[in-house]
Order: structure tokens, then sequence, then C-alpha cells
């Protein structure tokens, strides 16, 4: 395919399969690869972990600070380490679902995590060009600038079904109409908060993968990212 030159943006909301396919663009296209979500998750691990309620946000910012969190951005492997220790795993459990909105949502939370983002965009791009960064915020907050902003959203049934699938393969138990609950409870409260809300930037491309296939939803990104001539 070539390579890939600069920062691709890809937001949405969560169980669109958003995830996979920025990591296998970015292997693909020999770039780095960012899951900014899993910075949350890995602060809010931090906040559990320090018994401090999420909706103490002086308390919260303090943990933030003092977090040791490190976002691999290898495509084929993304590590997530708090304070030294793999905690991949851990902050895909029900306990950090379940806070990562509320501690998400302090404004002083996402400053100090945007400016790690944004320090590890840059050393991406300084180190082998081009990084695929996944969450909610990059096109609008993130990386303003990015040549190529992807808005990928589905119907909430859909992101349902795939996130339920994706518990069940990791062994945890399941249930559609929790699941669906869920990520309309995620939604709205990511949509409607009052700092950085999920939202497509202005000059976002939207992607509707309700009815594409992974293979699908990649050959999409792959012409986007070719027409915008961002190939070496
Ligand atoms: O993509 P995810 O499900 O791992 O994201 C976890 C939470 O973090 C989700 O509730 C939204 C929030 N998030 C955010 O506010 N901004 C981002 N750039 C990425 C994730």
């Amino acid at each position: 395919h070539g390579e890939l030159r600069g920062v691709v943006a890809l937001d949405g909301p969560s169980g669109t399969g958003k995830s996979s396919v920025a990591r296998r663009l970015a292997a693909g296209l020999g770039a780095r690869y960012l899951d900014t979500g899993a910075m949350y998750r890995a602060v809010t691990l931090a906040v559990l972990r320090a018994g401090v309620d999420p909706a103490d946000t002086d308390r919260a910012t303090e943990v933030a600070r003092a977090a040791g969190v490190v976002q691999g951005t290898g495509p084929d492997r993304s590590t997530t380490h708090l304070d030294g220790e793999d905690v991949g795993a851990e902050i895909r459990g029900p306990e950090v679902t379940l806070a990562v909105s509320a501690v998400s949502a302090v404004p002083e939370v996402r400053a100090l995590v945007v400016a790690q983002q944004q320090r590890i965009i840059a050393d991406a791009l300084d180190e082998v060009g081009g990084i695929v960064v996944e969450g909610r915020d990059i096109g609008t907050v993130v990386a303003p600038d990015a040549p190529l902003k992807v808005y990928i959203t589905a119907d909430a049934e859909a992101r349902a079904r795939r996130r339920a699938k994706q518990d069940a393969a990791s062994g945890r138990q399941v249930d559609l109409g929790a699941t669906l609950a869920d990520v309309q409870r995620r939604d709205a409260h990511d949509s409607s908060r009052a700092v950085s809300p999920l939202r497509a930037a202005a000059d976002a491309v939207v992607l509707d993968t309700t009815d594409l296939d992974l293979p699908g939803v990649l050959a999409a990104l792959l012409e986007l990212v070719s027409d915008r001539g961002l190939l070496a």
C-alpha cells in the first residue's frame, strides 16, 4: 500500500469496530497506532485503586497527575502500563468500563491526557512519519490539523451486538439487553458532556459501518488515505 504520512484521526462511539480497523490500518501502512480510550481507562483504574470517587474531581485530577500511564503505539501489540504494571486486561473489565465516562468528563483530567497524547503523536511522527489515532475528540481537540478525519458510526443495536461478541470472546458474561442499555447510556453521557463532547469534526468524513464488515471498512479507509495523498 505504501506508508502513511501524517495523522489519521478516527473518532466515533464505542462498538463500531473502530479499534480493530484503526489497528489494521496502521499495521498495513507502517504507521503507529494510538488507542486514546485506553489512556482514559488506565487513569480511571488509578482513580478506582486510590479509592477516589470519580465525582470528586479535585482528587481524581490529583490521581491522574500522579499516575504513570504509558501507552504503547505498536499497531500489533498496543500495550497499556500503569506505574509499570501491564493493565491491558484489567482496563477492559466492568469496574473500569462503568467509571470511565465520569473520569473522562473531568476537564482537568482531559487536559492532562490530551497533552500526553499530543506528545505521543509528535514522537511517532518524528520516528515513523505516520500514526492512526483513535478516540472521541481526536479530530476536534487532540489533532485538529490532521489531514484526514473520519467519524465512524453505526446503529446502536449493531454496536451492542459487536460489544457483546467481544465480551463473550474474552470470557465475560453477556446480556444483550444490558449491553445495549450500556451503549446507549455511554453515548448519551459522552455526547452531552460539557468538555469535548463526542461529535464529528466539521471537516470529518462520516463513515457508517452498520452494513460493512471489517474488510469493507478497511477498504473505505484505505481509499480515503490514498485520495488525500497521504501515502508515500
Ligand atoms: O474507546 P473506549 O471505549 O476504550 O473509551 C473509553 C471511554 O473513554 C469512553 O467512555 C469514552 C472515553 N474517551 C474519551 O472521552 N475521549 C477519547 N479520546 C477516548 C475515549
